[in-house]
């Protein structure tokens, strides 16, 4: 019965508002706190390809758990850990959905009001409802690919797919939408929870602010240089496509055995 009188007259049945608006803004700022904080972490695990192909097979083989496993990583706990990660993606993108402008109205009057008080701050959020519709498309196409081939990820197998499976004008778009998004979100996070506020809020904004934008920077930067890196193995691997990454301590030791078999000396 309390529903339906809320349902009808917008105040609980003791004339009140609810609560749940407030504790759906909790749960959009902590989905967004963990997506956020994610990608730092995974922008860092990617650029491993920086450093060179074998800290990249061995970053993916720890992922995998090879530590644990005597007999090598299992994808599985990639693939896991992928739709975990989908779940909290799709739950903050339902969550976020409840503030963006439902028709032309609602558009036009954001607009308006955007443009007529000029707030640096208020524009964010405009870059903010933006980048994250067009992460709605392109992070749910990466996740689900990840998802179901986490097995193909390595530093042949993902340059393979940057490059012969056409994944990087996707990556494009998605590393621009990203950076922008999760830098802005964490801005805006920061502020609206007055985490770091000290005594002078308005001076803390001024450095979160300029934060934000060395964040963006650096991240875009390690991305694109990571994905430079991907496309140029993926074009010299194309004639070999779909062959797997074998480590040089692994190619050593192979040649070591044959050496060893034939009686040659290292
Ligand atoms: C557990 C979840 C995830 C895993 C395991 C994962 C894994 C990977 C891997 C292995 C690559 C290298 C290219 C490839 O193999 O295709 C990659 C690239 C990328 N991922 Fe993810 N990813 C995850 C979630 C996400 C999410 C949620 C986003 C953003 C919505 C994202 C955005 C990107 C972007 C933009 C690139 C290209 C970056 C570059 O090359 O610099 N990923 N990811």
């Amino acid at each position: 019965m309390s529903d339906v009188i809320e349902g009808y007259f917008g105040v609980t049945k003791d004339g009140g508002k609810s609560k749940l608006p407030a504790k759906l803004d909790w749960w959009q700022s902590a989905t967004g706190l963990f997506l956020g904080l994610f990608m730092w972490g995974h922008m860092l695990l990617v650029s491993s390809i920086l450093i060179s192909q074998d800290f990249m097979y061995t970053v993916t083989q720890m992922l995998e758990g090879s530590f644990i496993f005597e007999d090598g990583g299992k994808p599985i706990l990639v693939s896991i850990f992928a739709a975990f990660v989908f779940v909290i993606f799709i739950v903050h993108a339902v969550l976020a959905m409840r503030k963006l402008p439902e028709n032309y109205q609602q558009y036009k009057i954001l607009k308006t009001h955007i443009n007529t008080i000029d707030h640096a701050d208020t524009k964010l959020w405009f870059y903010q409802a933006f980048t994250g519709f067009v992460m709605f498309f392109l992070g749910s196409i990466h996740l689900y690919i990840i998802m179901t081939s986490a097995d193909k990820i390595g530093p042949y197998a993902s340059a393979d797919r940057v490059v012969s499976d056409w994944m990087w004008p996707l990556y494009i778009l998605l590393l621009l939408a990203v950076e922008f998004h999760g830098s802005i979100g964490l801005y805006r996070l920061s502020v609206k929870w007055g985490w770091f506020d000290g005594k002078n809020p308005r001076e803390t904004r001024k450095k979160l602010k300029k934060a934000k934008w060395f964040v963006t920077v650096f991240f875009l930067a390690l991305g694109f240089a990571s994905l430079a890196a991907y496309i140029k193995i993926g074009i010299e691997h194309q004639d070999n496509y779909g062959e797997r990454y074998k480590p040089t301590s692994h190619i050593n030791y192979n040649i070591d055995k044959i050496r060893e078999t034939q009686g040659v000396q290292a």
